[in-house]
């Protein structure tokens, strides 16, 4: 068996993986090429953010530090790199093709305000110093629809409590999802988190993308299909004014 056709479970070790496939058509010469030798160079290395901080990982020291955890194919951090130029975004995902897309993508515009991490980012989440994000995203993580994949889920109690110790004061989580029980979940769990308040005020706060929120290729497939997306502000709540 290749690491490719591994079940999840035993590619990610003790912890249960929240991906499903992490290959899928076989790369042409010029995305292995982009794997092999442009992948090393605009990856980050985990000893590093956890020595020295997620801002030593960019040739600049950025103002700021965004996560995106699960890029699919990129589109979403290669549009906010773009337009944000002081931030330096770290981007995590565990699916080839969609890793070789972003590459190919962060070339053509010469973007290196970002790093990426493809292997589990809950690795990467455990390495990560307290306070050291500026901004998250969970853009449509798979919903893992049947109830013995439920522990699946990248949105739960535990990774809620991660990103409440990784955020900074005041800063922003954004979740996105077109699955009704799984948007459940996240009203729930994220909403429901006391270090979390929802920035919602009426409808369609949450049923609008905000302009600054790019759409990504799986919200496209969402809507064709007929679901409708719900889009979650959330913001991380003073650790003053809860002392
Ligand atoms: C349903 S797709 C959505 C992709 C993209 N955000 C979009 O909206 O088009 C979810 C992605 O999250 C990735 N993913 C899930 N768990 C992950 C993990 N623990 N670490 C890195 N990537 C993960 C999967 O490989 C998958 O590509």
């Amino acid at each position: 068996m290749t690491a490719d056709e591994a079940p999840a479970e035993i590619e990610s070790g003790r912890r249960i993986a929240s991906f499903g496939r992490r290959s899928g058509r076989k790369l042409r010469p010029g995305q292995r090429e982009l794997f092999d030798e442009t992948l090393p160079v605009r990856s980050l290395d985990l000893d590093r953010v956890r020595g020295q901080g997620p801002k030593s990982v960019f040739a600049t020291p950025p103002q700021q530090v965004w996560l995106e955890i699960g890029f699919g194919a990129g589109e979403h951090v290669v549009w906010q790199a773009g337009r944000n130029p002081s931030v330096g975004i770290i981007a995590c995902e565990v699916f080839r093709n969609g890793i070789v897309t972003c590459l190919r993508e962060l070339e053509a515009a010469a973007l290196d305000n970002v790093r990426l991490y493809t292997e589990d980012a809950r690795e990467l989440l455990d390495a990560l110093p307290d306070q050291s994000i500026d901004r998250a995203f969970i853009l449509f993580p798979d919903p893992w629809p049947k109830i013995r994949h439920h522990k699946r889920r990248l949105i739960s109690p535990e990774t809620l409590d991660t990103l409440s110790r990784l955020l900074v004061d005041g800063a922003e989580l954004r979740l996105g999802t077109d699955d009704a029980p799984y948007l459940r979940v996240m009203l729930a769990v994220a909403c429901g988190h006391p270090d979390f308040e929802w920035l919602a005020t009426r409808p369609a706060d949450w049923r609008v993308r905000p302009d600054d929120w790019p759409q990504t290729r799986y919200e496209a497939k969402a809507i064709e299909a007929g679901r409708p997306p719900a889009f979650l502000r959330l913001r991380r709540r003073s650790r003053q004014a809860g002392a």
